[in-house]
C-alpha cells in the first residue's frame, strides 16, 4: 500500500501495480504544508479521493477519515458514505472511536483499522514501546471483533507489531513497524524521494524524484532565459 493524493501518481502507482492506494490525510503536511493533519477538511478528502479514483480505476482506494469527521458518527457517515460516492473502496479510522466505528461498519462501510502513533492526536513522534503492549492486543482485538478488514500499525516496536499480527486473522500494514506484518505502507512522496527531509527514521527513498522534477524546472527555466524555448 502506498498513498496517492492525485490522478497522475495514482495512474502511475496502479501500472506499477501497487495493491492499495491510501489518500491519507497526511496530505496536510506533503500537499498543502499544514502543521497538523486536523487541518484538513473533508472537502479536500473528498476532491483528493476523486482524483485518485480517477487515476486508478482498478486500485482499492482507502480514504482517511480527516479528524474533523470522525468528531460525531452522523458527521463520519456522511463524510465516509461521500468518500465512497467519490471513489474510495473504504475508509481508515485512526484509534478505537466505538461509535465512529460501529456506526460505519453497521452501515455497510468497510473500514481499515490504525494503531499505533496516531498523528491526528499524538503528542508526540516516539515510538509505541512495549509498555504499551496489552493495550495495543486489546484495541486490535476489540478492531477484530467489529469487522475492519485490516489494520494498520505505524511506528510501533517491531516485536508487538509481530505479535499482533499473529494474532489477529485480519491482515496488518506496517509503517515503521518492522518486516513481520503482512503488508507495508510508505507516504509516496518519502518513498519516491520527493521530500527535503527530515524523514522519519523508517522511510526508505526507492527513487530521487526531487532531483530529476528540479532537473526539469531548471533546464525548462534557463530554456526560456536563453530564449531556445519556443
Ligand atoms: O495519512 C497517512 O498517510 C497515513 C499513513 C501514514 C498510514 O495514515
Amino acid at each position: 500500500m502506498s498513498t496517492a493524493y492525485d490522478t497522475c501518481f495514482a495512474r502511475l502507482a496502479e501500472e506499477a501495480e501497487v495493491d492499495i492506494l491510501l489518500v491519507g490525510d497526511s496530505a496536510a503536511n506533503v500537499l498543502f504544508g499544514m502543521e497538523s493533519t486536523q487541518e484538513l477538511s473533508s472537502e479536500i478528502m473528498a476532491l483528493l479521493v476523486r482524483a485518485v479514483s480517477k487515476g486508478a480505476p482498478n486500485t482499492h482506494i482507502v480514504a482517511d477519515m480527516p479528524y474533523t469527521s470522525v468528531q460525531n458518527a452522523k458527521t463520519a457517515l456522511r463524510d465516509a458514505l461521500f468518500f465512497l460516492k467519490q471513489g474510495a473502496h473504504s475508509v481508515k479510522v485512526e484509534g478505537t472511536p466505538k461509535p465512529i466505528l460501529e456506526t460505519l461498519i453497521q452501515n455497510g462501510i468497510p473500514v481499515m483499522g490504525h494503531l499505533g502513533l496516531l498523528p491526528q492526536t499524538a503528542t508526540s513522534l516516539k515510538q509505541v514501546g512495549v509498555k504499551e503492549e496489552e493495550a495495543l492486543l486489546e484495541q486490535a482485538f476489540y478492531l477484530e471483533s467489529i469487522g475492519v478488514f485490516s489494520v494498520v500499525l505505524e511506528h510501533i516496536d517491531y516485536s508487538m507489531a509481530k505479535k499482533v499480527t499473529e494474532s489477529l486473522s485480519v491482515p496488518t500494514i506496517g509503517i515503521g513497524a518492522g518486516s513481520d506484518v503482512s503488508g507495508q505502507v510508505l507516504v509516496c512522496y518519502d518513498l519516491l524521494g520527493m521530500n527535503k527531509g527530515p524523514l522519519p527514521p523508517f522511510v526508505k527513498e526507492f527513487g530521487q524524484v526531487q532531483d530529476s522534477i528540479q532537473k526539469g524546472f531548471r533546464q525548462y527555466a534557463q530554456a526560456v532565459r536563453e530564449k531556445k524555448f519556443p
